[in-house]
């Protein structure tokens, strides 16, 4: 439904007031006056029946009438004096002076709609990314709620990924197109009082819309229909947390009514974060309500972490399974930023152009995971190292406080067995052979297998294409704070393990030096300096037969660290060595002058 007078048009479908292509942004109470005086025209409005209408049973004086009666006549281009198009009819109230044209749909293609989105300020200190594919389909969705074919929008991912970001950037364009948003979240820990993320939302309704306006939508009713509800409009107290639980079957009733009623009046977004946390009772009030939404202009936009917990990720899988069978529901999978994009989000964060190699260096660590950026960026910045130190320290990295603390819960909610396995691994490196795990932590082959899927399912691990039981671990960080997690004793005793397992593995298929020498060297002085040392100038020999002379050298003198470590080093050995590292050096010089 529109209505057209002199240049406007007033779209009730997308609560918007239009000037010619423009869009006139209205507070929706501004926008509300607007509709009455314009759906009653042909009269006089008088003041009690704007208050009645606009403002009912809220104890409001009639000044508020003049303040949104000016508000409305500046949006309108209304000068002081002027009588049309809203006249003040003094004593009584007001009357919209000009003709109304009726006319049925909107004339604003959706496109329009899509591109507003698109104009959203960034946020200086907070800048935004990437997810352009995903942020474009959400937009859709809303412009379909908007015209009263409503939406569910379940939006997964790991922790930190951008979930709550894309929804806010989501209800952020909901608002800018006219509807009101009510969010609640699922807190964590133990605790909280059943339904709370749904109280949440009824709280945050009520600070827009007012207690008793949400009342009038439930009519007469509300307090039979629900007590829990009503007291919750009323003013609230703790007590009816129990009474909630007792009279949730009912309370269903009385939201869909809700919504219903406050939907007719506006577009409604309802934002429920973090719902892998919510109890049951939440799940199934939402459930209950899913069905009724097809035909209200409402979008219910919901974040769910991805299963990484399995005790509780079968109970959220079935309850978002069983919504995404609506047809006007959508899942979506939020994914890490791509390379690129990873590299535009330092690139703002540092305020500086960071190298590639930095970018995508960290790119490797996070998968792209923006929270995960944030924090290694925060890092550099507050340590004050150059680009070439953090790209230098980097691999060696002990991550920020905050991404340890989430990586770690991470592999601690999948169990003993599995954190132990993945501590193992992590000294193996970020990729690793299963057997050569299994062996090193000590595990029985079947229990290995369960294992191996449960940090599969919860994405803690990837498998390795065309390798067959090779896995890496989907984050480099995930690796990093497994490792710089083990005590140094413990590290040393693993390293050995890997170095005896994999040098017994080589001595069957003959190779990987380098890797074997590497885990040598890094279990000393636990491990024996002879064999760090036959290794590690195995390893430099490899190099040099590479023409990688850098590595060689690098390797010639961790194996003098190793002979020095010896009771009785030998003198031929260190003179041998010694001679090595000159040569290298010498071809290394050589090679950089040639080029
Ligand atoms: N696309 C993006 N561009 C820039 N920063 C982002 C992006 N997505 C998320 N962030 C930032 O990363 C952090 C984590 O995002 P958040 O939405 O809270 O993750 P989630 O809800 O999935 O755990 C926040 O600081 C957020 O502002
Ligand atoms: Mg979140």
């Amino acid at each position: 439904m529109t209505y057209a007078f002199g240049d406007f048009v007033l779209d009730l479908q997308l609560f918007q007031l239009r000037h010619g292509e423009q869009v006139v942004p209205l507070e929706p109470k501004v926008f509300d006056v607007l509709r009455y005086l314009v759906e009653h025209h042909e009269r006089v409005a008088t003041k009690r029946e704007l208050l009645d209408a606009l403002w009912p049973n809220e104890l409001v004086t009639e000044a508020v009438l003049p303040t949104n009666i000016n508000a409305l006549r500046r949006a309108l281009g209304q000068a002081r004096g002027e009588k049309t198009p809203i006249e003040t009819v003094h004593g009584r109230g007001y009357r919209f002076s000009v003709p109304v044209m009726r006319g049925n749909s909107s004339a604003v293609p959706a496109r329009s709609l899509g591109s507003l989105a698109a104009d959203l300020p960034d946020d200086e200190d907070d800048p935004f990314v990437g997810q352009q594919p995903l942020l474009e389909k959400l937009r859709k969705l809303l412009t379909r709620a908007l015209s009263e074919q409503g939406q569910i929008v379940i939006l997964r991912g790991e922790t930190g990924i951008g979930k709550s970001r894309i929804a806010r950037r989501l209800t952020d364009q909901a608002r800018a197109q006219g509807a009101d948003v009510w969010s609640g979240a699922c807190p964590e820990g133990l605790g909280t009082p059943p339904l709370w993320v749904w109280q949440e939302v009824l709280r945050s309704a009520k600070v827009s819309e007012g207690g008793a306006g949400l009342r009038r939508f439930l009519g007469q009713s509300a307090a039979e229909l629900s007590p829990w509800l009503y007291e919750l409009l009323e003013d609230g107290d703790d007590n009816m947390l129990a009474r909630g639980e007792r009279d949730r079957f009912r309370l269903y009733d009385a939201l869909v009514r809700l919504l219903t009623g406050a939907s007719k009046v506006r577009p409604r977004v309802l934002c429920l974060e973090d719902l892998h946390r919510a109890d049951d009772a939440s799940w199934q009030l939402l459930r209950l309500l899913a069905p009724h939404l097809e035909s209200l202009a409402v979008l219910v936009v919901c974040t769910v972490r991805s299963r990484d917990d399995l005790t509780t990720a079968t109970s959220v899988q079935r309850h978002v399974e069983d919504l995404a069978r609506l047809s006007f529901c959508s899942r979506f999978q939020v994914t890490g930023l791509s390379e690129v994009e990873t590299g535009q989000l330092l690139n703002k964060q540092l305020g500086r152009e960071v190298p590639h190699d930095l970018s995508r260096l960290l790119y490797q660590k996070t998968d792209g995971n923006p929270l995960f950026l944030r924090e290694l960026s925060e890092g550099i910045m507050a340590s004050g190292q150059s680009d070439s130190d953090a790209l230098r320290d980097a691999p060696g990295l002990s991550p920020p406080e905050l991404v340890r603390r989430v990586l770690l819960r991470r592999v601690e909610r999948l169990g003993e067995a599995a954190q132990q396995l993945l501590s193992a691994a992590a000294v193996v490196g970020n990729s690793f052979e299963l057997s050569c795990v299994a062996h090193v932590a000590g595990m029985e082959r079947e229990s290995v297998t369960d294992v191996v899927d449960v940090a599969l399912a919860s994405r803690v691990i990837v498998p390795l294409p065309d390798r067959v039981e090779s896995f890496r671990f989907a984050h480099e960080l995930i690796r990093d704070t497994l490792y710089s997690e083990l005590g140094s004793g413990e590290r040393k005793r693993l390293h050995q393990k890997i170095a005896d397992y994999l040098s017994q593995q080589s001595s069957l298929h003959g190779q990987g030096a380098k890797e074997i020498a590497l885990h040598y060297y890094r279990a000393l002085p636990e491990a024996s300096p002879g064999n760090a040392m036959t290794w590690l100038s195995r390893a430099a020999e490899e190099c040099e037969r590479e023409a990688a002379y850098d590595d060689a050298a690098r390797f010639y003198r961790s194996a003098l660290d190793a002979v020095r470590l010896m009771s009785e080093p030998s003198a031929t050995d260190l003179t041998l060595l010694n001679q090595s590292l000159e040569r290298v050096s010498q071809r290394q010089r050589a090679a950089e002058s040639a080029n």
